[in-house]
């Protein structure tokens, strides 16, 4: 179960990596771009790997175990970056690394739920220890709700109409796997959907698992965070891999380009917005040809670059 770590070569490059720096790969699962950051601290350099899944700490554990106390691996949010360096005693970083979303392994075991194609109770959390399940949202949550989700984090056009579907199944009987709610967006989809190229459920389960996740929340907070955390001259890389996910990106690394947005006649400040960060390259970073043959995953990857000034 090897995750094929999306835009490996180019996260390395615009990392400019110091072999004395201390780095953090805030998404560490299966330590892929972390083992590529390691292979080059070959002074005093360390990285922070961050990752809520259990099961990826595990396996990045393994296979970064020869880079020893050089590695040091947290299980946390990293929504909560701030909090994570403050109990590691770092205060700056030289780089960042977000490689956002799942990981091939946490979509290919199907116990997990987050995959449309098996089945399998309805769970996707990254954090097995979390207490929010799918279950849970597409249960307990009202119809407005379950639309808003749909609709926000999916951008589903039948929003409205697999939110009832779901609320008059779960009348009969809770909905408890992803089968059963595969079902549901089927039968509440016009035939003709039905049989265009992406499958029907694909936006309905990125949202439910956003939402599981609170995805975007961490996200937010994360990038909150970050410039202040970085070295001048350090770089803030990010990978998305959806158009949520990438506008909430290039948005604050704006705000942060751009400084003060207060009216100039405001006699003070009250945005808070300085001027902190840069963007390294005008347009996201997206795979090339040879990578995407080889890993069709990568289709919609996104990386934006910013530096610390
Ligand atoms: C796309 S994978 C990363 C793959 C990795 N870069 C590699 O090369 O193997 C995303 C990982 O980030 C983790 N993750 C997602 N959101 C997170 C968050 N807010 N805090 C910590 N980890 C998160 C997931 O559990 C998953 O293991």
């Amino acid at each position: 179960m090897r995750h094929k770590s999306v835009l490996l070569q180019e996260c390395v490059r615009y990392l400019e990596i110091d072999p004395d720096g201390v780095y953090v790969d805030g998404t560490l699962g299966m330590g892929g771009h972390a083992e590529a950051v390691l292979e080059r601290l070959t002074g005093g350099g360390m990285l922070v790997g961050i990752d809520r899944d259990e099961r990826a700490l595990t396996y990045a554990g393994e296979r970064l175990a020869r880079f020893g106390d050089r590695a040091k691996l947290v299980k946390g949010n990293f929504g909560d970056l701030g909090a994570i360096l403050d109990s590691l005693g770092i205060e700056q970083v030289n780089g960042m690394l977000f490689d956002l979303g799942v990981s091939s392994p946490q979509l290919d075991d199907g116990s997990r739920g987050f995959s449309y194609m098996q089945d399998a109770p309805l769970d996707m959390r990254m954090d097995e220890s979390a207490s929010l399940t799918a279950r849970d949202i597409l249960n307990t949550m009202s119809e407005a709700e379950l639309r808003s989700i749909f609709w926000r984090y999916g951008e589903e056009r039948y929003a409205g109409r697999i939110a009832a579907a779901v609320v008059a199944a779960r009348e009969q009987a809770p909905v408890e796997t992803t089968g059963q709610f595969v079902q549901i967006i089927r039968q509440t989809m016009p035939a003709a959907v039905l049989r265009e190229k992406q499958h029907p459920a694909k936006r309905c389960f990125q949202a439910v698992r956003i939402a599981v996740n609170d995805e975007l929340g961490a996200l937010e907070r994360m990038l909150d965070t970050a410039p202040d955390r970085l070295k001048t001259g350090g770089r803030l890389l990010v990978i998305s891999f959806h158009s949520l996910e990438d506008r909430i990106v290039k948005e604050a690394i704006r705000r942060r380009e751009n400084g003060c947005t207060c009216p100039p006649d405001f006699p003070v400040c009250t945005c808070g917005f300085v001027k902190t960060l840069k963007s390294v390259t005008r347009k996201p970073v997206i795979p090339g040809g040879e990578e995407l043959a080889d890993n069709p995953r990568a289709r919609s990857a996104r990386l934006r670059i910013a530096e610390k000034v």
